[in-house]
This record gives C-alpha cells, structure tokens and sequence, in this order.
C-alpha cells in the first residue's frame, strides 16, 4: 500500500517551486502509507516533456534531491498537472528505479503512480514485451504506463481522448488500483482512477459553478452526473471493435456558472489529509469510477456499464481540521494519539451515551438492531489490532446479548472459506477502513447475503460505505502507523453496540447501568494512567531495553491486552515480544521463563484474578521476575508489589478494563522504540493500511 497525490492548477498560475512544494507536502501527509521510496511527475522546460524525481527512503529524502536539482524552480505555469507517489514496497525492492511515477518509455509519455496490485502484471509484461517494449523495473505498476503507449499508439489514427484511451487500458487490469495518470498527449489533464484502492479528489475554486445544468453555490454543490456509457471492453488490449461504440464524455461537473473558464484546484489523494490544508470539499470516487480533469473541469465516466450504481457524486465536506494531522507539541504522531486517547474516547461515545437516563444510541444501527438480535451468530472480522479490539469485547457481547460471537481474522477466514448464511451478522472493523483483508472479507460475506456491519474509523473510506450498516468509531485521524487510539475507540464502539444489542433485556439492566457507569469515568481514568508515563519511560530505559525478548500474560478480558501490547512492542521497537494467555503457561511458554525474560502480567481485578495469581506465583517459582499490571487499590498484592515491579492503574468494570491496562504497554512501546532510536511512526517494513492481501 502506498499513498499517491495529484495537483492540478488550472489558470491559477504557480511558479514550478510552488508546485513542487505543494506535491511534496502532500506527500510528507501520505507517507504514513508508505516510505520505502517517494517520486513526482512535473512538467519539464521543453514543450510537452515531464521530467521525473524520484528517491529512497522518506519525503525528506526527495525533498533534497528536488532542492538540489537545478531545474529551473521559477519557470511559471499557468495551468499544470503534477502526479507523485510515496511506496509501500510490494513487488521489487524499494529502489530508485522502483519507486513510482512510472513510465511508457524513455521520453515520459506516459507516467503513472499507482496504489494496489495489478494480478495480472505477468502476462501483461509478457506481451508488451513481445511487442518490443523494455521493462526497466520490477514492479506491477510499469506494465500500466507501457500499456497506455502501446493502447495510445495502436490507436493514434482515433484520435482518442484521455479518458477513452484510460477506459481501453482499465478493462484489461486485473487487480487492485488507485492510480493517477499523465502524458504529453493530454497536457494538463490527469486521470484518476479506481478499483479496490481508495481516491478522492479536493477542489478548490473561488467560483460559482453550474453542474449538470443546475446553478449551485460551491458550498451546497452536491452531484455530478456519471456517464455510463461503455467504451470498447473487448479484452484484446486496445485493439477495438469499432469506433462507433466510443462515446465522448457526457459528464458534466465543476462547470462555472457563466461560460468564463474557471480558474481551480485539484487535489487528488489517497486520504483526506493531504487535501484537508487546501479544501475541505471533496469527493470520493467509487470502484471503476474514472476522473478525468481538464481545462478546470472534472469528469467522472465508468470504466464499464453499471445496472443499480448511483449515477451520483456527492461532494463531502470534510470535518477533519488540519490540526488534527499535525503533531502539535508532541514528538511523534503516536505519543499524541496516545494522549489524545482521553479525549478520543469521549468523542466516540458522543452524542451516543445519556449517562443519565442509561441509554445508548447508534444512529447507524437503529434501523438494524431488531434484525441483530434474531440473527444466527455474530462473527467479528478485521485484522492486527483492530482484530485485538474484537477480541477484547467478544466476552461482553457473548454476555449481553447471549448471541453466539466468532472473532475471525480477514485473512483466515478467507482461506478457509468459513461458512457464512444470510441469517448471520458480519461485523467488520477497521480503522482505514481500506485493509484488503478485511475488504476481501467483506466481499465475500456479502455475496453469501449476510447482513454487514462496520465498525470504521475513517469515514467514506470503502468498509464504511460498502456495509449495510454501522458506527464511525470518530476517533479522529490516525497517523502513526501503530494503532493506539483506534484501539480504545473501536473497543468503546464495538462494546457501545453490545449495550445497545442488549437494552430490550430486562434481566441485562443492572449490568448495563454499571457498564456506562464506567464508560462514563473512563476518560478520566486514561488520564490517570498515563500519568505512569515517566515511570514507563525509565522503566523503558533502565530495565527492558537491552531485553531480547518479552513476554505478557492475561486471561479473560486481558487476553485481548497480552495479545496488542505484544503487537505494540513488536511492531515499533522490533523486539520480539509475545502475548500469552496465561492459563496456557503451563502448557508450553514456562520453559521460556528465567531470571533474565521480563514477563508483564495483566494481574488487575477480576473474576479471573487468582488464576492471574497463580500463573504469577509459577513465574515466581521458576525464577522469574514479573512486572505486575494491577489495581491502585489491590490489597492481597501487598507482598508482591514489595519486591516485583508494578504499574498501578485505576479500577473500572472487568470489560472495561483493558481500556485502560493497554495504555502503559502503548507507552512501553513507545519509549522502547524512541530509546533505541527508532522511527516511531514509520516502523520498517510496515505502512498504515495494508491494501494488498
Ligand atoms: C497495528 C496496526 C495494524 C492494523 C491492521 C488493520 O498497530 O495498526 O495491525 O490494526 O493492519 O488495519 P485497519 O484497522 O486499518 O483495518
């Protein structure tokens, strides 16, 4: 997964170094999604010629090699289209030479930036190539910017617009994409596309503008009219059937209201908060959707004819404000999630919960809840950490609603084509809300005719429109690439839902009440915790540091905690870390245990304490030295918090508890990453929302 972005200023004159600078922060804003390498298209000196920039490694790295590239930074465009790429590295290493954009030929005619997987790469490669093209990386996406010459060319003599030609090379991609496309033979147009991988497009303009023949004022503009007509999908690779069946475009949107041509910005990226400094209005494209921008207008066409797809756009206007994607007095992006965790909690339950009347209300669920409760079963789908926050609430869900739960992980679930009937309820939760796992997950449960539910945090993201139903968990943007407070947001939301699953039962009503009663505290007692973060910090520093391996213990409800705080640790610091349930101790994991392994127990108050206990006291027997996780108030620890390391934390309702036990190991984390020197919001190897299966 990688994160693309494209600009375009049409009779908005910017200088090359503006142009170069609003791409590269657009990028530093997408590099969360990916940061192996980074690369942009501009137009060069000469007439129709785009010159190519491209780097390992960060944003930061491209920067400087724009910076000290002596392209000539004041040559003034009125009107251009700039398209670039930060890489996730999935097919060839992160190189130079693999990092997007990628082109037809040496002299650029087309290039393309590219988020997904093309599936069919292979035999498309191996054709061009008997067509005499050479392939100068190893990467899926060169194969898309070499078929559009080849598609180009072959059908010079018809004069194609982009937007037929884009149409002719999409029908024979198989795969996933979200991809941006330029060329000398449409100068100053782009096309943005599609399918399985997230695009929006930001729009900036002073102007009154006319769509589809009806005068709207920008703020209230809410349509663009979709041409559905098919261009040739004759799977010969552009080779087609006959002129006749091309139609021009009969999309109409973004059209000033009085004839004049209108000066605008486009902004098109794979998430809203490389848009969000210029435009709040945007609009997200739907699979198959192809944006066609030029002379200021933007078009949407449909790769292929649709029966049932809404013929319309609606722009969006984001609520995201850009102090939300900046990191403010914070170091890192995951320290401030971690602390904003107090405040985001409280955001996802807004709104939601009367803490006095008791009563919790999921505006999105309301229509379905009566089909909920009759269903068969629940299954929970979703992967990493947001899997961790189903685990985390199966029990209360169990409890509450005596439905039968499966926690599933995407992947899994797939491979096992786990049987799934129209009387089940698929709850699907994910923080991008663009994971392929889970996406492929979805597909699936829908075609069996389940009933879908997301659990999501980024609206209009693919999960969040593609389910019948569900919750935006609000926890605002998430950056870091470790997931901290996503986590405590979906398991408030995920536990929200079993609540309100459960208020027609009589017999619940006394542990409902208590359970909003903590959710009620809860903000209050984040706080509290993370006043334990210098203590973590040292702790961090002195004690774990130069440990090669860790391991943590939880049962019941901290199962779910054991489980995401060895994710943490693993992900960010890279030391390996695992989390155990501490019933099987004794089944295996003890012969791990001696005086050096640092084993962090989850030992807070519940019906499962003294087995907690137990567990610690066969740790103790072997020598081990705990670190215990538990109550400020916890009595019975008297002797143990004497001579073992603890980390205190307020008590709250036992399903709740992991809300607030997973914050020391967050901060744990953290401070083993930041004292080994690690980047903490770009861990190796890794990259925010994993849209490749
Ligand atoms: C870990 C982490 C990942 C994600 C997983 C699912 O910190 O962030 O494990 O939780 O890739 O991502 P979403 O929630 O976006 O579907």
């Amino acid at each position: 997964m990688c994160g693309i972005f494209g600009y375009v200023n049409y009779l908005v004159e910017k200088s090359r170094e503006d142009i170069l600078n609003t791409m590269l922060d657009g990028m530093q804003r997408l590099e969360y999604r990916g940061y192996d390498s980074a690369g942009i298209a501009v137009d060069g000196d000469g007439y129709n010629e785009v010159v190519l920039f491209k780097e390992v490694g960060k944003v930061a790295a491209l920067r400087k090699l724009v910076n000290s590239s002596d392209i000539d930074k004041n040559k003034r465009f009125v009107s251009h289209v700039a398209i670039a790429h930060t890489r996730w590295a999935t097919h060839g290493q992160p190189s130079r030479l693999n990092a997007h954009p990628h082109r037809s030929d040496p002299n650029n005619e087309f290039v393309v930036v590219h988020n997904g997987i093309i599936t069919n790469y292979r035999e498309l490669k191996a054709l061009l190539v008997s067509k005499g093209f050479v392939f100068e990386t190893e990467t899926d996406t060169e194969c898309i910017a070499k078929l559009c010459k080849y598609v180009y060319d072959l059908n010079k003599h018809r004069d194609l617009d982009f937007t037929e030609l884009a149409k002719l090379i999409l029908v024979e991609l198989q795969g996933a994409y979200g991809l941006l496309l330029k060329s000398v033979h449409y100068p100053n147009e782009v096309i943005g596309t599609r399918k399985g991988s997230p695009l929006l497009i930001g729009v900036k303009t002073e102007k009154k503008l006319k769509v589809d023949f009806v005068d709207v004022e920008f703020p209230d503009f809410a349509e663009i009219t979709v041409d559905a007509g098919d261009a040739s999908a004759n799977g010969m690779l552009g080779v087609p059937m006959g002129g006749s069946d091309l139609r021009r475009s009969q999309s109409r949107a973004f059209v000033s209201d009085d004839g004049v041509p209108m000066q605008a910005e486009f902004f098109l990226a794979s998430d809203p908060s490389a848009v969000v400094e210029h435009t709040k209005k945007v609009l997200y494209l739907e699979d198959d959707d192809i944006a066609h921008i030029y002379d200021g207008e933007l078009h949407i066409h449909r790769v292929r004819r649709d029966e049932g797809l809404p013929s319309i756009r609606s722009i969006q206007t984001l609520e995201m404000e850009l102090n939300e994607i900046m990191k403010g007095n914070f170091d890192h992006f995951m320290q401030k999630e971690i602390f904003e965790q107090p405040e985001s909690v409280v955001n996802t339950m807004r709104g939601r919960i009367d803490f006095e009347k008791k009563t919790v209300t999921l505006g999105g669920l309301s229509a379905y809840l009566n089909t909920i409760r009759r269903c068969r079963r629940i299954i929970m789908i979703a992967c990493g950490t947001s899997y961790h926050s189903c685990m985390a609430t199966r029990a209360i869900f169990e409890e509450l609603t005596e439905i039968p739960i499966a926690v599933e992980l995407a992947s899994d679930f797939l491979d096992r084509k786990s049987p799934v009937f129209r009387d089940d309820t698929c709850i699907f939760v994910s923080q991008s809300g663009e994971t392929a796992d889970t996406m492929l997950a979805l597909q699936y449960c829908i075609e069996r005719g389940a009933l879908t539910v997301g659990i999501v945090n980024s609206v209009g993201s693919s999960i969040s429109r593609q389910t019948n139903c569900g919750v935006h968990i609000n926890a605002g943007p998430e950056i870091g690439v470790a997931s901290t407070k996503a986590y405590t947001s979906q398991y408030v939301a995920l536990t929200m839902m079993a609540l309100s699953l459960s208020d027609d039962r009589i017999s619940m009503r006394p542990r409902r009440h208590a359970i909003i009663d903590g959710l009620a505290k809860i903000s209050k007692q984040i706080d509290e915790v993370l006043k334990l973060n210098d203590k973590i910090k040292e702790m961090a520093e002195t004690d774990l540091i130069n440990q090669k391996s860790l391991l943590l213990l939880g049962r019941g409800y901290q199962h779910a905690t054991a489980l995401e705080g060895a994710l943490k640790i693993k992900e960010i610091s890279y030391m390996h870390s695992e989390g155990v349930l501490a019933g099987e101790l004794k089944h295996g994991v003890l012969a791990l245990v001696d005086e050096d392994l640092p084993i962090i127990v989850l030992a807070t108050h519940d019906s499962l304490f003294p087995k907690v206990m137990s567990s610690v006291e066969q740790v103790i027997a072997r020598s081990g030295n705990p670190i215990l996780i538990c109550n400020e108030d916890e009595e019975s620890l008297g002797k143990f918090k004497k001579t073992y390391r603890t980390l205190e934390v307020p008590a709250t309702v036992d399903c709740l508890q992991g809300l607030l036990n997973v914050i020391p190991l967050q901060l744990m984390s953290y401070w083993l990453a930041v004292k080994k020197g690690f980047d903490v919001d770009f861990p190796r190897n890794l990259a925010k929302a994993v849209t490749v299966e």
